[in-house]
C-alpha cells in the first residue's frame, strides 16, 4: 500500500527532516566527550529514594497532577537556592520549570528570534544552543573572548555593526561560569561591564548557568542576574548535571512579559510531576552532601587531566585550567587538526568533541577539542590522554 506522503502535508515553519538518531552507539574506552559525571558517581538510588518519599507523602493528592508553571514547591525551593548560592533575588512567581535548561533556551529563543534576527554568542559556544538557534534561522554572530570571558568592547561592536545594518540584536546568549566549551569564567568586573553594554544598548542577555555549582577551587562569582537592574538578564539552570541527566527538570527566570510570551509557546502542560517531586526532595534533603562528594571526585579528577596534558602535550599545545565545572578547553599550536586526528584516536579508543563542533566566529576551531574529565577515572583520563597525543601528535 502506498504510504502517505508527509512531506506534501509539512507546515512552511516547520524544520527541514533529519535523520533519526538511532539507538546509542556503544561508547568508546576513553569517552572524553561525556559531559556528565559517570554513572558511578551519580546518585541514582538516592534519587529512586527522594521519589519514593515525595510519591508517599503526596500520592492521592492533587499534587500529582502537574502544575502548568512548575510544581510550586520546587519553584519556591529554585528561588530560594538561587538567592542563597548565586546571590539572585528571585519571585517563585517568576520561575518556569522547563524540561531541562536546553528547553528554556529553545523557548527563548521562540519567543525572541525571527529568521534572520542577530543573536549574539561567543565565538565557541554550547552546540545545544546553537542548534536551537539554527532552528529560527537566526543571524548568529560570534563575540571573540579572553582568558575572563567574552570581550565588552568586542561585544559593543558586535551591536553597534548590526544597528549599523539597521537590525538590533535580539539576545546576547552566555554562559558565564565554566563557560562550554572553554571554560573560563567571567569575573565579578567583567560581569557587570557586560551588562552595562546590554543596558545600554537594550538587548537582553540570556544566561545559562547550570554548572555554577560545581566549583571545587576559587570563590563564588555572583550569577549575571544579580548584577541587573534594567530586566535585560534572563536566566536559565538545570537539575540535569547536578542530579540526574535523565530527570529533565531545568528552570527559566525572565521578566513576567517575557514569561508571559513563553507559556503559550510552552502550551499547557507541565513538566514531569514525577521528576518534580524527586528533584524537589533531592534538592532539600540530599543535594548539598552530593555537591560536596562530586565536587572532590571533579577535583581529582581535573587534576589528573590537567598532569596528563602536561605529560602528553608538553608544550605542543595550551589548555584552560578551571576552578570547577566538567572540561578542558585543549588548543593545539602549530596548527595540528583535531579534527583530521579524530579517526586516528577513535582507533585508539579516544572520543572527544572536536572544536568545530562550537564554532560560531572566524575560527573554524580545527585546532580544538573540548576534553571532559568528569566522566573517566584518573588512570582513564592518563591512559586516554596519551593515546589522544600519540594520535595528534604522533
Ligand atoms: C551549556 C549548556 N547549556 C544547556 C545544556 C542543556 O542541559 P539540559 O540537560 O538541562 O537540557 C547543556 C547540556 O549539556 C549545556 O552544556
Amino acid at each position: 500500500m502506498a504510504q502517505l506522503d508527509y512531506d506534501s502535508l509539512r507546515a512552511r515553519t516547520a524544520p527541514d527532516p533529519t535523520p533519526l538518531p538511532g539507538a546509542k552507539k556503544q561508547l568508546a574506552a576513553y569517552p572524553f566527550g561525556m559531559s556528565y559525571p559517570d554513572p558511578g558517581n551519580l546518585p541514582i538510588m538516592e534519587a529512586h529514594a527522594a521519589m519514593g518519599e515525595a510519591l508517599a507523602e503526596v500520592g492521592g493528592t492533587p499534587t500529582v497532577y502537574p502544575d502548568t508553571q512548575g510544581y510550586p514547591p520546587l519553584r519556591e525551593y529554585v528561588a530560594r537556592r538561587l538567592a542563597q548560592n548565586r546571590s539572585m533575588s528571585v519571585d517563585p512567581d517568576d520561575v518556569l520549570l522547563t524540561e531541562g535548561s536546553g528547553q528554556a533556551i529553545h523557548f527563548v529563543t521562540e519567543a525572541l528570534v525571527d529568521p534572520g534576527d542577530v543573536v549574539i554568542v561567543d565565538h565557541f559556544v554550547y552546540g545545544g544552543t546553537l542548534w536551537s538557534l539554527r532552528r529560527f534561522s537566526a543571524d548568529i554572530r560570534g563575540v571573540v573572548s579572553d582568558a575572563d570571558g567574552m570581550l565588552p568592547d568586542a561585544l559593543e561592536s558586535a551591536i553597534d555593526r548590526a544597528a549599523a545594518e539597521g537590525r538590533r540584536p535580539k539576545m546576547i546568549y552566555l554562559i558565564p561560569t565554566f563557560q562550554n566549551p572553554q571554560a573560563w569564567t567571567m569575573p565579578v568586573e567583567r560581569r557587570r561591564e557586560i551588562v552595562d553594554v546590554a543596558a545600554r544598548k537594550g538587548v537582553p542577555i540570556l544566561e545559562d548557568d547550570g554548572i555554577a555549582e560545581f566549583r571545587f577551587e576559587g570563590s563564588h562569582v555572583p550569577a549575571v542576574a544579580s548584577l541587573d537592574d534594567a530586566g535585560v538578564v534572563i536566566h536559565t539552570g538545570t537539575f540535569s548535571k547536578i542530579i540526574v541527566p535523565g530527570m529533565r527538570i531545568g528552570y527559566l527566570i525572565a521578566p513576567r512579559r517575557l514569561l508571559e510570551t513563553v507559556m503559550p509557546i510552552k502550551g499547557s502542560r507541565g513538566v514531569t510531576q514525577f521528576g518534580a517531586l524527586a528533584v524537589h526532595r533531592f534538592a532539600a534533603t540530599r543535594l548539598d552532601d552530593h555537591l560536596a562528594r562530586i565536587n572532590r571526585v571533579l577535583r581529582s579528577r581535573r587534576d589528573a587531566m590537567l598532569a596528563a596534558l602536561g605529560e602528553s602535550f608538553g608544550d605542543t599545545a595550551s589548555w584552560s585550567a578551571p576552578e570547577g565545572g566538567l572540561y578542558t578547553w585543549l588548543t593545539m599550536h602549530e596548527n595540528v587538526d583535531l579534527v583530521d586526528a579524530a579517526p586516528a584516536a577513535a582507533q585508539k579508543g579516544v572520543t572527544y568533541d572536536m572544536g568545530t563542533n562550537f564554532a560560531a566566529g572566524d575560527d573554524e576551531g580545527r585546532s580544538n577539542a573540548r576534553l571532559c574529565f568528569c566522566f573517566n577515572t584518573e588512570a582513564d583520563i592518563r591512559e586516554g590522554i596519551a593515546r589522544l597525543a600519540e594520535a595528534a601528535i604522533g
